[in-house]
């Protein structure tokens, strides 16, 4: 089954400038795709309505990979070969993102994932960037926090193990919290879209944990906060990006209150040009953008400055003016690109209650 086209797409014509984005908008992690969507449309939009980009407008063809790295791959190609796109833009959860990146270097198409922080991403060559920070510096984040702020000796990790992203944190958090003095007891697994949790869940409580780190997406986090609870098992729980996410809250009710996540953006930076994004999307969507909402909308917009600064609209002249991004004023954070094609940027901590999250601390590398 092909990759199904999503809204958005138009026909490139001779005035337009065509990119490609290939997001997560319906299965398992659909929230990614809506919000990413929405930043990505919100920065086109902007441009256009200054006039475009070497006097042409912007247009973006976008398809859907059902949150399935097969699918994902597919779509990558199908940007390349049939709908020529300049510059492919996605995808959020780790694994889908690999599959694509494979395409785009073998076909000289630059990528630039949004919120994908799985290290091996940008290692599948030059064509390939990302505008967020990566999991080694995340998994840091959160096992040092867990130690010096939470004061956790005894911690346990429930991990997805289809995941490369679950994956590569755990191993990140495991080392850095045992560095750092804590007691690792267990690593338990789970396989995305699992129901059932409490087997793990009930293997973890008899170690007495002190905190959890869960590092997975909301979809199945929600779930295992409420399994836990029911269980008995009411240490906070810790987690990263991948819980980013409105329907986190749908699914975990108050179980998550307590706990804590790492994430690129917090609502809450005062800095102006922040405050500005987060009212425009409010007008355009209604609602408070997430953190891939403001990392759609920055992976956008770089891609945009590099194709109006690069000299033929190639794939290598687009590479080489993304490579270049230096002091980029997102709105999750000022991005410059180091030589892996990686951004250095900070973390922030946030806290859940409520059906809301609450900033803690940001973290700088
Ligand atoms: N970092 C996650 C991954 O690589 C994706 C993600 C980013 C999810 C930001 C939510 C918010 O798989």
């Amino acid at each position: 089954q092909a990759a199904q086209p999503a809204t958005g797409g138009k026909p490139p014509s001779s005035d337009t400038l065509l990119l490609g984005e290939v997001v997560s908008l319906t299965g398992a992690q659909a929230t990614f795709g809506v919000s990413t969507r929405n930043g990505v449309d919100l920065a086109l939009n902007e441009v256009n309505a200054a006039g475009g980009v070497k006097g042409k407008k912007l247009a973006v063809r976008v398809l859907d990979d059902q949150s399935k790295p097969e699918e994902a791959a597919q779509a990558a190609t199908r940007l390349i070969t049939q709908d020529k796109v300049l510059v492919i833009l996605g995808d959020v959860a780790s694994s889908n993102s690999l599959a694509m990146a494979d395409k785009a270097q073998a076909a000289g198409i630059p990528m630039i994932t949004p919120a994908s922080t799985n290290p091996a991403v940008t290692e599948k060559g030059d064509f390939i960037f990302r505008v967020c920070f990566i999991d080694p510096f995340q998994g840091f984040v959160m096992a040092k926090f867990a130690r010096e702020h939470l004061k956790v000796e005894r911690a346990a990790i429930l991990q997805d193990n289809k995941s490369a992203y679950s994956i590569g944190l755990t191993e990140v958090f495991s080392q850095k919290f045992k560095e750092l003095g804590g007691t690792l007891l267990a690593t338990e697994s789970y396989s995305q879209g699992d129901t059932d949790f409490r087997a793990q869940l009930t293997s973890i409580k008899k170690l007495k944990p002190q905190a959890i780190y869960v590092p997975g997406y909301y979809n199945d986090v929600g779930i295992i906060a409420r399994q836990a609870r029911e269980l008995g098992l009411t240490v906070p729980m810790m987690g990263a990006d991948g819980w980013d996410s409105e329907k986190l809250f749908e699914l975990a009710g108050n179980a998550l209150d307590g706990s804590y996540f790492s994430n690129h953006y917090s609502p809450a930076n005062p800095e102006p040009r922040v405050q500005k994004f987060i009212a425009d999307y409010k007008a355009a969507y209604g609602s408070v953008p997430d953190a891939l909402a403001a990392l759609g909308y920055d992976a956008a917009r770089v891609a945009i400055a590099a194709i109006e600064k690069s000299k033929d609209l190639s794939g290598p002249s687009i590479r080489d003016a993304i490579a270049q991004t230096k002091d980029f004023p997102g709105v999750a954070g000022t991005i410059t690109l180091d030589e892996k094609r990686n951004a250095v940027k900070s973390a922030v901590i946030l806290k859940v209650g409520n059906g809301t999250t609450e900033f803690v601390t940001t973290v700088h590398p």
